[in-house]
């Protein structure tokens, strides 16, 4: 393993917290450009892309994990937190992305998946070969079973991805002996974080990715790694989903997960520049979710609320409102999102077809037009809609198997991206590499190269928009809004900005007072008119307005 560099390259310049207001592109990287042919994307790939995404606009990239791991769950299930992964490449690749990425003022934040490990990591090798109460298996949760014989689980939690939260060790001759907790696939045992060597462990992984020069860390279920130390039964019923934190879960946002992004927050800080650390916390309640974010703990959290609210005026205005309210509460900044890798794309989750893409660039300036940081999840600014077709022997989620063969899972957001060309792989692999999911025909034409040609494309309007917001939209403005009709939302960022969004099902006028004086369009996600001095907007069309002159 080549030794880190001695002085990490430097972060790109302005020290401010340039994470308040950021917009931060997430790549999945097996799906996001493949230099080697082998069908899978690698940080190569991501390394010889970078320009795109600096001529995007982007402030910063997120990369998922592409640590060494038997890719059970997609790399979220990690058998060594400090190298690559031999298919996405080395860590030699990754010093030269991140040096690239300095170098076109892009930052980089990587994925740390510390609730569970792979059940290929060296501990849970170590764990499973070790002896009932022994410290190797105190850095998991394993417990006998109950009833005659252990046979049944220790308790009653479900996995995420379906089935029991728990498996029975066997020894080499056959006889079963404990159980160990998974809150996800059986092939990620759960990290016991009352164990000082798991906390010893995490701080290190911190640094050697602080010292290869990394700009943030995007914490993978941020809320689950406390457990209530009883393992208490779930109420009969309980259903347990990622999703749905409307319920306090024995094993989700406990109190004592704030005590670790404490000290995280003290080992990011001792490094200089600006590094953030944002949460992924599926918890329902925008004040339990600030509360990841007080000075000394994170510094973002993603707003699942805002991406769970809809095409729904009224939701939408509450829940923007709602996380406005409490992040000011505690100092920081509100992030919203439409997309990632867990959930269906959003002009599908808004319809599909015509419609639901009309709705998700309507729905992309709204979001960009809000104070605060965005995450954009590749493909999003091609319009890529959900693959709901993808054939059941290339289905890799490992929720389809563990759900009986019911729920098909999360590739159909996860399937590579088209570049160029006219047929598949379209430019994600070199000529005649076989994508790790099959690619659609039909994707000839949301490629990027042929998005680039043409100036009402989905990526010309994200480009553009990238490039408006960091000058007319005033970052230190706050939001007013703007009383408007049945279906439209519309608000003001100081004097100089507005935006306006029709959610409804019928084309609706702007009202006059929610025009700047004199007011121009600056952009907008379809054709819009003005009528005897007022602006008409189509149904799902949303638009940008700036003072004349601007
Ligand atoms: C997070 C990831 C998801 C993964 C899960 C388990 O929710 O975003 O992809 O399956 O954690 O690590
Ligand atoms: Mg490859």
């Amino acid at each position: 393993m080549p030794t880190p560099p001695q002085h990490a390259p430097a972060p790109p310049t302005a020290d401010r917290e340039w994470w308040r207001d950021a917009v931060i592109y997430q790549v999945y990287v097996r799906s996001f450009a493949d230099s080697d042919g082998d069908g899978e994307g690698d940080l190569r790939g991501v390394h010889d892309r970078l320009g795109e995404l600096a001529s995007l606009g982007v402030d910063a990239v997120w990369l998922t994990p592409f640590y060494v791991s038997p890719l059970a769950d997609g790399g979220y299930d990690v058998a060594d937190y400090r190298d690559v992964d031999p298919r996405f490449g080395t860590l030699a690749d990754f010093d030269a992305l991140i040096s690239r990425a300095h170098e076109l003022d892009l930052r980089i934040i990587i994925d740390i998946v510390p609730n569970h490990t792979s059940s290929a990591h060296a501990w849970f090798r170590a764990a499973v070969a070790a002896e009932p109460g022994s410290p190797a298996r105190s850095r998991y949760i394993f417990r006998p079973g109950r009833g005659p014989g252990g046979d049944r689980p220790p308790n009653n939690w479900k996995s995420i991805f379906g089935g029991p939260a728990w498996t029975r060790l066997k020894r080499p001759d056959g006889t079963p002996e404990e159980w160990y907790l998974h809150l996800f696939d059986a092939e990620q045992p759960d990290l016991d974080w009352t164990n000082p060597d798991v906390h010893a462990e995490f701080d290190d992984v911190l640094r050697f990715w602080l010292d290869r020069g990394v700009d943030g860390f995007r914490i993978d279920v941020a809320h689950g790694m406390v457990k209530d130390p009883e393992l208490p039964d779930l109420p009969e019923g309980q259903k347990a989903d990622l999703l749905d934190g409307s319920t306090q879960l024995p094993y989700f946002d406990q109190d004592g997960v704030h005590e670790i992004y404490r000290r995280w927050h003290g080992i990011v800080g001792s490094y200089p520049g600006e590094r953030a650390l944002v949460a992924e916390a599926w918890v329902e309640d925008a004040d339990r979710v600030a509360r990841y974010l007080r000075p000394d703990e994170l510094h973002q959290a993603f707003n699942f609320q805002y991406l769970t609210a809809g095409w729904d005026p009224a939701v939408l205005r509450r829940v923007i409102d709602g996380s406005l309210a409490a992040n000011a509460a505690v100092g920081a900044p509100t992030t919203w999102v439409l997309s990632n890798h867990d959930v269906t794309r959003h002009p599908t989750r808004f319809g599909g077809g015509e419609r639901g893409l009309r709705r998700a660039r309507a729905a992309t300036l709204l979001t960009l037009a809000l104070p605060g940081s965005t995450y954009l999840y590749q493909g999003e600014e091609l319009g890529l809609p959900e693959v709901t077709d993808l054939p059941e022997d290339a289905l890799q989620d490992p929720t389809w198997l563990r759900s009986g063969r019911t729920e098909r899972g999360r590739d159909g957001c996860r399937v590579p991206l088209p570049w160029e060309g006219e047929r598949p792989p379209f430019g994600f692999s070199p000529e005649g590499g076989r994508p790790w999911l099959p690619m659609p025909e039909e994707w000839a034409r949301y490629t990027r190269e042929s998005q680039r040609r043409d100036p009402d494309s989905t990526l010309a309007m994200y480009t553009v928009a990238l490039r408006h917001r960091r000058t007319a939209i005033e970052a230190a403005a706050g939001l007013d809004w703007l009383e408007a009709g049945e279906g439209l939302l519309a608000f003001r960022r100081g004097a100089g900005f507005a935006c306006a969004a029709n959610l409804g099902g019928a084309p609706a006028k702007v009202p006059a007072d929610a025009l700047p004086s004199a007011a121009r369009v600056l952009l907008s996600s379809g054709e819009v008119r003005w009528e005897a001095g007022a602006l008409v907007l189509p149904a799902d069309t949303a638009v940008w307005l700036v003072p004349e002159g601007d």
